[in-house]
């Protein structure tokens, strides 16, 4: 593995209001390498962008550490940093989003919208450094540098997509949370679209933490994968591994909806069944337990703990070490 350059730990982070308690983020940990992509996946409501947004310290995580070390630098704890240590690495750590549109303010032109953290953060800039860097920002993402003085309206999902980018990049940062970030585009300018996160990565060596409910987008773009329910990590590895060699049961369930070649396999797989408990009221012991095939007494009384089964493959279930679970076949060419 590459040397670290983000170790989350512990992470926990309750939505407390007057009536509910929701544990959004239950001890969360995992491991990024410098210039890696870590996909997190895991069905609408379990904690993906909390996770996201904690990391970037759009908001504050209840408990936990985030041990970011930057190229050279020293290693500090990201969510103790305080308000003035956060001016000079707030930058190094970035999150973009999946519907540009919304998070894009109309009436701001492409060009104010891409300069806005340049000026926030660099006050005294010149004009013309800022419009060097901004050009300099939208070239990188492929978006056309003669309309930097149209409104977002007016360019298409995948384009806004690319102004997001340039945002993101423009304070040159180390990390980027991908949130969601190409999960509202269609399938082809899906495509481009990851094939310019992916360029960009080896261009400027950033680290990407991509997020998303997709698992065939997550498997193409990731090279370790971390599965998430409820709030919990349940199984973190590298990407063939998970996808070929699950050791959760909610891992493998979640390949079943997998779309794959072969029909004969595709009949024999389960379907997830039953709902997503109310995460204001968690089960008892193992989180997934009501929804699992292969439960037993243990279960449902005790949580199980998230353990390194060898080579660096997280798994928390009770029955990990045993089961023998059907993920996706691969061939040296690839998923078959
Ligand atoms: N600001 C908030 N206040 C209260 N609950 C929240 C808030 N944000 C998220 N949640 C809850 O936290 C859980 C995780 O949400 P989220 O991180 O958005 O999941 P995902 O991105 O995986 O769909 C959900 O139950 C959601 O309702
Ligand atoms: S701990 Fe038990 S209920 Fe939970 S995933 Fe493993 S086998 Fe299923
Ligand atoms: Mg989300």
């Amino acid at each position: 593995m590459a040397e670290s350059i983000l170790r989350v730990e512990h992470i926990t982070k309750v939505f407390q209001s007057a009536k509910t308690s929701i544990r959004a983020l239950e001890d969360v940990s995992f491991d990024i390498g410098k210039g890696e992509t870590i996909g997190i996946v895991g069905e609408s409501g379990c904690g993906k962008t909390t996770l996201g947004r904690c990391i970037v310290r759009a908001i504050e995580a209840t408990s936990g550490n985030v041990y970011y070390t930057p190229s050279g630098g020293e290693t500090v704890d990201f969510l103790k940093v305080d308000r003035r240590g956060m001016r000079g690495i707030r930058k190094d750590i970035q999150m973009i989003f999946q519907d540009p549109y919304s998070s894009l303010d109309p009436r701001m032109t492409v060009f104010d919208i891409i300069s806005e953290p340049l000026k926030a953060n660099y006050r005294r800039m010149p004009k013309a450094e800022v419009e060097r860097q901004v050009i300099d920002a939208a070239a990188k993402t492929g978006l056309n540098t003669s309309y930097l003085k149209r409104y977002p309206h007016a360019f298409s999902g995948g384009q806004r997509q690319r102004i997001g980018i340039a945002r993101a990049l423009i304070l040159n940062p180390n990390i980027i949370v991908c949130d969601e970030a190409v999960s509202a585009l269609d399938v082809s300018i899906q495509a481009q679209v990851i094939n310019l996160l992916k360029s960009l990565q080896r261009e400027m060596e950033l680290t990407y933490i991509f997020i998303s409910h997709d698992l065939s987008v997550v498997e193409y773009i990731s090279d370790r994968v971390g599965v998430m329910y409820l709030g919990k990590m349940m199984e973190y590895a590298e990407t063939v591994e998970l996808y070929s060699r699950p050791k959760h049961p909610y891992t493998e369930a979640l390949l079943s909806a997998v779309p794959i070649a072969d029909p004969d396999i595709a009949v024999k797989r389960l379907p997830l069944a039953g709902e997503i408990p109310n995460p204001a009221n968690p089960p008892s012991g193992c989180f997934f337990h009501p929804r699992c095939g292969y439960g037993i007494d243990v279960c449902r009384k005790k949580t199980p703990v998230f353990t390194n089964c060898g080579n660096g493959h997280f798994s928390a279930c009770h029955r990990s070490a045993e089961l023998q679970l059907r993920g996706i076949n691969y061939n040296n060419e690839g998923r078959v």
